[in-house]
């Protein structure tokens, strides 16, 4: 994407550092990728709950709630997902701007798209999270009935059907949601989280 003309940018008279020392937390973004119905969303809110008990400003960017309003113009075309993942960028730079933990649900399909997502977050501020599950378990969960839909080809484009899944190289985390509990994967998380001094 070609640079804007004529934009100045302007400096913010409260920097990152200022508010992060007022919230007393570092910010920084959790970025879970993974299939539908492998637990994103699940773990992330029960993880955003355990961050505000402990007094630390966060907020959940999920697939489902960012499509219905910011997003709601994008299909599951692979050039709609990577606008999709895009803004979804920017969003999360701004909040960790803000001083805010960002915890991200996003299928996220393409590696590459990742790729830039950590480049305009930050390397140091982006921890890719992949929630692994095997297709056939989440198939096995359907919770909104997609699955079951796309196989009858109701649904164009369906992740892990006919639309690709390239899982990450290098996660700073795996979660087998098929392995551990809802909980455990929770404690694995924050324990990271700790080792890393972030919380
Ligand atoms: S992406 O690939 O990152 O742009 O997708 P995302 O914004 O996370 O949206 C995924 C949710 O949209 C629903 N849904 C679909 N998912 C995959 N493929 C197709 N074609 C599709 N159509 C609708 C589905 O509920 C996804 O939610 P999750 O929470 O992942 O199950």
């Amino acid at each position: 994407m070609s640079k804007p003309h004529n934009i100045i940018w302007h400096d913010s008279s409260i920097t990152k550092e200022d508010r992060r020392k007022q919230n007393n937390h570092s910010s920084f973004v959790l970025w879970f990728t993974g299939l539908s119905g492998s637990g994103k969303s699940t773990i992330a809110n029960v993880l955003a709950k355990e961050l505000y008990d402990r007094n630390i400003r966060n907020y959940v960017l999920d697939g489902d709630n960012i499509r219905n309003g910011l997003n709601r113009d994008l299909s599951f075309s692979d050039e709609d997902r990577t606008e999709n993942i895009r803004r979804i960028s920017e969003v999360s730079k701004l909040f960790v701007e803000n001083g805010t933990v960002v915890l991200t649900a996003f299928i996220s399909p393409f590696l590459q798209d990742r790729e830039k997502a950590k480049a305009i977050v930050s390397e140091e501020e982006f921890i890719e999270i992949f929630v692994s599950c095997p297709i056939e378990e989440c198939e096995k969960r359907d919770p909104k009935g997609l699955y079951g839909k796309a196989r009858k080809g109701e649904i164009p484009d369906f992740t892990g059907i006919d639309s690709p899944y390239e899982e990450p190289i290098s996660p700073a985390l795996t979660i087998h949601t098929n392995e551990q509990s809802v909980t455990e994967s929770v404690v694995v998380i924050l324990n990271y989280l700790k080792n890393r001094k972030l919380i």
